[in-house]
Parts: structure tokens; C-alpha cells; sequence
């Protein structure tokens, strides 16, 4: 009898130390409910701690305005559920407070410039008009173009849609595979569900559009160190380098152009919004003298 509850409570003691070891080696990880659950990203704030529902409306304020193109599709509550695949990865809860409301500013400020209807004289100005588009209103081509992996569906349309829009065939099925939706049949998807449409546009901010590329999110949030070659690039971390790797010689290393400035016009009235302050900008806002990752005549492809 005494041998055998020696040898019992070895056992357990055994277990106790190896488990304690085990928390030790692994990094401690949290859950947040639904919104946030184990990852380390989830024991900070989360995006619901510091951006409410009445700084959304702020930024967005004109989107449901009668002239407005998508009245009463953007909301707060799809932002933030489709935050909620993200944010265990990191969008919007990495580092400190500020770098996170950061990203957040950043990240709409692009949905904003992409999305907006604003013009010069608009009632609340020009950058109060963001999401007030779902999708391309006069699409000048088809956007199908051969591919192996995701040719073109029968009847179905790949003109711009979402809140970073989603051009061409192979993008949507690209997207679609990644987001776990059939997007190459049903592209429509993004303009019928603006949490689909919210997603979309997180998985193009987190992801690197080639591999040994950094997203958008790394070069922002402080994950990506240039090389000397990137250094001579003129490529440095913040907000300029978001524009490079999402939209290339579109909009980058052509000088200050109204494309880039409308970006960042965007990022910064949204900062102020926030209360985060346009002065907390951050290093290389712009990318007016970087020479891009993807030049445009392979920008397009998915390899
Ligand atoms: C959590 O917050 C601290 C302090 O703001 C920050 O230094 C740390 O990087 C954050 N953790 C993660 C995983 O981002
Ligand atoms: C929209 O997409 C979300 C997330 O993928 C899903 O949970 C929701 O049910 C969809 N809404 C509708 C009305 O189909
Ligand atoms: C350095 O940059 C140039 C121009 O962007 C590029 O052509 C070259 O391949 C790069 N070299 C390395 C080692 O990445």
C-alpha cells in the first residue's frame, strides 16, 4: 500500500512539473470571447476596447446619405465580426495602444480612399464620404482573364467589389479560397455581405501579395526590418510602405500625386477622428520616391 501511493504521487508531481515547464516554453495566449481567442494577440486590448461604434460613424459619417451608393450596407457590427478572423493574427492588437489604433486608422484610410464619393465642395467635406461605394458602378472591361486555377464562371461578373475592391477573376477566387467562400462562383457575395466584403479586404492588408514579401499589416505594426537593398529602395516601415505593396507604380514613386495624397489624406483625417492625432502619423508616410516590390505588368498575377 505505501509503495504504491509513493509511486502515485511521483506520478503526479511528474505531471504537475511537466506541465509547468510546458507554460513556461509556450507563450501565455487568451481568449476574448468571440471577438479574440488563443493567441497571444488577444491578451491586449482588442479592437472593440478602443474603437467604438460612435468613432465608425464618425469616419463614415455621410456613408448613408440618399446620394450615397451602398446606404445601409457598411456597419459597425461587420467590421468588427470580420475583424474577429483577424485579429488573433495580430490586426489591430499588436504592440501598444497607439500603434494599434494606428493600424486601424491606416487600414480604413485606404477602405475610405477606396471607397469614397466625396468630392471637392461635398456638404462635410470630401473625406466624409467613405464607404459610399460597394462596388464598381460603370466597370469599363469584363476582368476575366485565363487561368488555370480559377477560370472564369459562366455568367458571373469580376468587376470591382468590397472595401478594398476586388478586381478579376483569379483574385476572386484566390480570396475566396483563403476566406473559405466561393467567390469565383459567386463574386456577388462581396457586394451582398459587408462583413465578406470587410473580410476580403483584412486578408489583403495581412498577407504578403508574393511570398518573402511583407503585408501591409508587417511593415506596419513594426514585423518587417528592411534590407540595405530595400534601404537604397527608399523602402522604410510606415504607412508610404502600405501603399507600395497594395497598390505599386499605381500610386507609388511617381512624386506627390492626388491618387497618394487622397490616400493619406484619408489615414490622417481618420487619426484625428480617433483622437489618435494626425501628428502620430508615423515615419514615411508617403511613398513618392520608392521604387515598388511588383512592378505593374506583373502586379496583377497571382504567382
Ligand atoms: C501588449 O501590450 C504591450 C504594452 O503596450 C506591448 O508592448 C506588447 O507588444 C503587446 N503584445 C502584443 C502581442 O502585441
Ligand atoms: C455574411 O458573412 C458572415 C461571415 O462570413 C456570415 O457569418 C454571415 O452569416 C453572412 N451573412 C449573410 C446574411 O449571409
Ligand atoms: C535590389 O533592388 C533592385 C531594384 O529594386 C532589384 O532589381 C534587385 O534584384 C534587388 N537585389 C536583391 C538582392 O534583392
Amino acid at each position: 500500500m505505501g509503495k504504491t501511493w509513493a509511486v502515485a504521487v511521483l506520478l503526479i508531481a511528474l505531471a504537475f512539473f511537466a506541465a509547468e515547464a510546458k507554460l513556461k516554453s509556450k507563450p501565455k495566449v487568451c481568449n476574448k470571447g468571440w471577438e479574440c481567442s488563443g493567441s497571444i494577440y488577444c491578451c491586449n486590448e482588442t479592437i472593440t476596447d478602443y474603437f467604438q461604434v460612435y468613432q465608425f460613424e464618425n469616419l463614415f459619417s455621410k456613408r448613408n446619405s440618399p446620394v450615397a451608393h451602398a446606404v445601409g450596407f457598411w456597419d459597425y457590427q461587420s467590421f468588427i465580426l470580420a475583424a474577429s478572423f483577424f485579429e488573433p493574427l495580430g490586426f489591430g492588437t499588436t504592440g501598444t495602444k497607439l500603434t494599434k489604433m494606428r493600424e486601424i486608422a491606416a487600414f480604413l484610410g485606404h477602405v475610405g480612399s477606396k471607397t469614397n464619393c466625396g468630392y471637392g465642395v461635398a456638404t462635410g467635406g470630401p473625406l466624409a464620404w467613405g464607404l459610399c461605394y460597394n462596388h464598381e458602378m460603370s466597370p469599363s472591361q469584363d476582368y476575366c482573364a485565363e487561368n488555370y486555377l480559377y477560370p472564369c464562371v459562366p455568367g458571373a461578373e469580376y468587376y470591382g467589389r468590397g472595401a478594398l475592391p476586388v478586381y478579376w477573376n483569379y483574385n476572386y477566387g484566390l480570396i475566396g479560397d483563403a476566406i473559405k467562400v466561393d467567390l469565383l462562383n459567386h463574386p456577388e457575395y462581396l457586394e451582398q455581405n459587408a462583413t465578406l466584403a470587410f473580410q476580403a479586404a483584412m486578408w489583403r492588408w495581412m498577407t504578403p501579395m508574393k511570398k518573402k514579401q511583407p503585408s501591409a499589416h508587417d511593415v506596419f505594426v513594426g514585423n518587417w526590418k528592411p534590407t540595405k537593398n530595400d534601404t537604397l529602395s527608399k523602402r522604410l516601415p510606415g504607412f508610404g510602405l502600405t501603399m507600395n505593396i497594395l497598390y505599386g507604380d499605381l500610386i507609388c514613386g511617381q512624386g506627390f500625386i492626388d491618387p497618394m495624397n487622397n490616400i493619406i489624406s484619408h489615414y490622417q483625417y481618420y487619426l484625428d477622428l480617433m483622437g489618435v492625432g494626425r501628428g502620430n502619423s508615423g515615419d514615411n508616410l508617403d511613398c513618392s520616391e520608392q521604387v515598388v516590390f511588383n512592378p505593374s505588368y506583373k502586379a496583377d498575377t497571382t504567382s
